[in-house]
């Protein structure tokens, strides 16, 4: 991620700063989370995030996904069974994009495959451990047989590549929007990145890890803020196998689905108190100046 940073983000944002031209924030960050995402999982960089902005199929698959996959939660449930068995609107537009993803998956996996076999030969296969292999060998030893693991590998990775690829983007387009809305706590971010991380004299960053960035509390605060007013991940459903009693006593039947707002959730007084619908990082510095933990049946941004 850092080196996609390095390499992809920082210099496409100095040259559309340098140009003056406007950019969609929202797209650049779907492209470096996309590239970031596939390096993770097929081990393979698309490039989406290029100063020509490449139009890559793959990477454009996943909006009309969502979307579909979000329309099934509104209509009955017989209507999009009739649109996909006619091919017709979002389920036209769902099945293409689940064509696109299996040429691009299958592709790459067949890539791996291939250079793997060659490793193999070699006998230095463990040297190069990635998920790809990871994922193999747990097939091969779950299914004990030597059958063909494309489409197990396909569905995984397309799973990963949603959870991933969305999410993050989608978390840090609203971070910026909450940011450029109120530039006290862009102040404070950014004062306090230069007292604990010191850039370097030229006023470029030093790269920093992981355990680096535990120091940075008041930037943390402002992510989980900003996760809490615009979860990502904006509902969620479950649905009880039997008949099953809520916490709160009431009977759910069998097959039930119940919808979560988490959405709304993060915005409700009873849960946040009479400022919820403000931007206050300081909400969740503890008296201490640690990061305040909030259970997860309350700050519901990751699922409970
Ligand atoms: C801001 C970033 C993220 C948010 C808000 C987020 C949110 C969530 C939520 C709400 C769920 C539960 C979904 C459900 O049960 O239906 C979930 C599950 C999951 N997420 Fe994330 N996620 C983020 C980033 C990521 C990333 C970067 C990855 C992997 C690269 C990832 C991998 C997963 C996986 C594998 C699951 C399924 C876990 C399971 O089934 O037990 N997530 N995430």
């Amino acid at each position: 991620m850092w080196h996609k940073v390095e390499e992809g983000l920082i210099p496409l944002l100095d040259y559309f700063s340098k140009q003056v031209k406007e950019l969609d924030l929202q797209e650049i960050f779907q492209r470096f989370t996309f590239d970031s995402i596939c390096g993770l999982v097929l081990d393979y960089d698309p490039r989406s995030l290029s100063i020509d902005l490449p139009y890559i199929p793959c990477e454009k698959a996943f909006t009309d996904t969502e979307e579909a996959l979000l329309y099934r939660h509104i209509l009955p449930e017989s209507i999009w069974k009739l649109q996909k068995w006619l091919q017709v609107g979002k389920e036209k537009k769902l099945t293409k994009a689940s064509d696109v993803f299996d040429q691009f998956i299958y592709s790459c996996i067949s890539a791996k495959r291939e250079e793997l076999s060659k490793l193999e030969v070699l006998q230095k296969q463990d040297e190069d451990l990635n998920l790809l292999t990871a994922y193999m060998k747990a097939y091969k030893d779950e299914s004990g047989s030597s059958g063909d693991p494309s489409k197990f590998l396909r569905d995984t990775f397309l799973s990963l590549m949603i959870a991933g690829r969305d999410t993050t983007s989608t978390g840090l387009t609203w971070f910026f929007y909450l940011l450029s809305k109120n530039p006290l706590v862009e102040a404070k971010i950014l004062e306090e990145i230069k007292t604990k991380l010191q850039p370097k004299d030229d006023g470029k960053w030093n790269s920093f890890d992981a355990l680096e960035l535990r120091k940075l509390v008041y930037l943390h605060g402002a992510l989980c803020e900003s996760l809490r007013l615009f979860p990502p991940v904006a509902l969620e459903h479950k649905a009880p196998i039997e008949d099953d009693i809520l916490p709160s006593g009431h009977q759910v039947a069998e097959n039930t689905k119940i919808v979560l707002s988490f959405y709304s959730m993060g915005r409700m007084e009873t849960i946040w108190g009479e400022d919820c619908l403000e931007f206050k990082p300081e909400r969740w510095i503890s008296e201490q100046g640690g990061i305040k933990h909030e259970p997860s049946f309350k700050f519901t941004a990751f699922n409970a």
